[in-house]
C-alpha cells in the first residue's frame, strides 16, 4: 500500500470489465481501503475506486469492517475494530463522505477476528446495525467469517444472525480455509463446507432478507493447489444449490 508505487488499474483490465458489463452485472469488492485505520482511509484507494467509477457502471461496492495500515504502514492483515462509540462516530463519518463520493450503493463486510476483543460498547449485530442506521449503508454477511469466528471464540452465531438488520444484507460470501492450530483462518483456498452451504441457504430464507448476490471467494493463490477443473466444478455445484 505504501512502497512508493503509484497503483493503476490497467487499461486491459477496465476493458475487459467494461466488455463484461454489456451483459453482466458488475459489483466492485476492495481489500485496500482500511476504512477503521485511525489515521484516515487509504486515499489511494479511493483514486482507483475513481476510475472504476468513471468507466464502469457498477450495481454497488464494498470494503471490509476492519483496518490494515497503522500511520500509513500495512500491517499485512485485516484487523477488527474497538466497538465502541468512537469508533462508530469516525466510520460513520467515512462511510457517509464516500456514499456522497459514489452515487453508489456501499456495503461493509464482516470480517474474522484475529487478536483478542477489545472493552466495547456494542455486540458485533449492535455494531454493524448502528453503522448501517447512522449512514444508509448495507452489510456483506460473510458466513465462511461468522465460522471463524464462532469456531475460534465461541462467537454466538445464531444470536448474531436473529440481532443483524437483515434487509440490508445485500450480498453473502461464502469460501474455505485452513485450520492452524486449532485456529480457522480465512485462507479462502478450498471448496465449500455444507455447513457453510445449510447456514447460507438459512439466511436466504430470512423474513426480509435482501440478499441478492451469493459470492464465492477464492484466492490466485489457491488456483494452482485446487487445479482449475475442481474450481470450475466448484462453481457449477455451486451454481446449482444458489441459482436453481
Ligand atoms: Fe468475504
Amino acid at each position: 500500500m505504501n512502497d512508493g508505487i503509484k497503483k493503476f488499474i490497467p487499461r486491459e483490465t477496465l476493458d475487459e470489465i467494461k466488455e463484461l458489463s454489456r451483459y453482466k452485472k458488475i459489483v466492485v469488492h476492495g481489500v485496500g481501503l482500511s476504512i477503521g485505520s485511525y489515521d484516515g482511509y487509504s486515499e489511494e484507494y479511493l483514486r482507483l475506486l475513481d476510475t472504476l467509477y468513471e468507466e464502469i457502471n457498477f450495481e454497488w461496492h464494498s470494503e471490509h469492517l476492519g483496518y490494515i495500515m497503522v500511520e500509513g504502514k500495512t500491517l499485512g492483515t485485516m484487523i477488527s475494530l474497538p466497538r465502541t462509540d468512537e469508533t462508530v462516530d469516525m466510520i460513520s463519518e467515512r462511510v457517509l463522505k464516500i456514499i456522497k463520493r459514489y452515487d453508489r450503493e456501499f456495503l461493509l463486510e464482516n470480517i474474522i477476528r484475529i487478536v483478542p476483543d477489545y472493552d466495547s460498547d456494542y455486540s458485533e449485530s449492535e455494531f454493524m446495525n448502528k453503522i448501517s442506521s447512522n449512514t444508509g449503508c448495507g452489510f456483506i454477511l460473510d458466513v465462511y467469517n461468522l465460522q471463524c469466528d464462532e469456531h475460534n471464540h465461541g462467537f454466538d452465531l445464531h444470536k448474531y444472525l436473529s440481532e443483524i438488520d437483515i434487509s440490508k444484507a445485500r450480498e453473502i460470501h461464502i469460501a474455505n480455509g485452513t485450520v492452524e492450530d486449532g485456529f480457522m483462518l480465512d485462507a479462502h483456498c478450498d471448496t465449500v463446507m455444507d455447513s457453510t452451504i445449510e447456514l447460507t441457504k438459512q439466511i436466504l430464507v430470512m423474513k426480509n432478507c435482501g440478499v441478492k448476490l451469493v459470492n464465492y471467494e477464492l484466492l490466485d493463490e489457491a488456483i494452482p493447489a485446487m487445479g482449475e477443473e475442481a474450481i470450475a466444478d466448484e462453481y457449477k455445484r455451486l451454481s446449482q444449490i444458489f441459482c436453481a
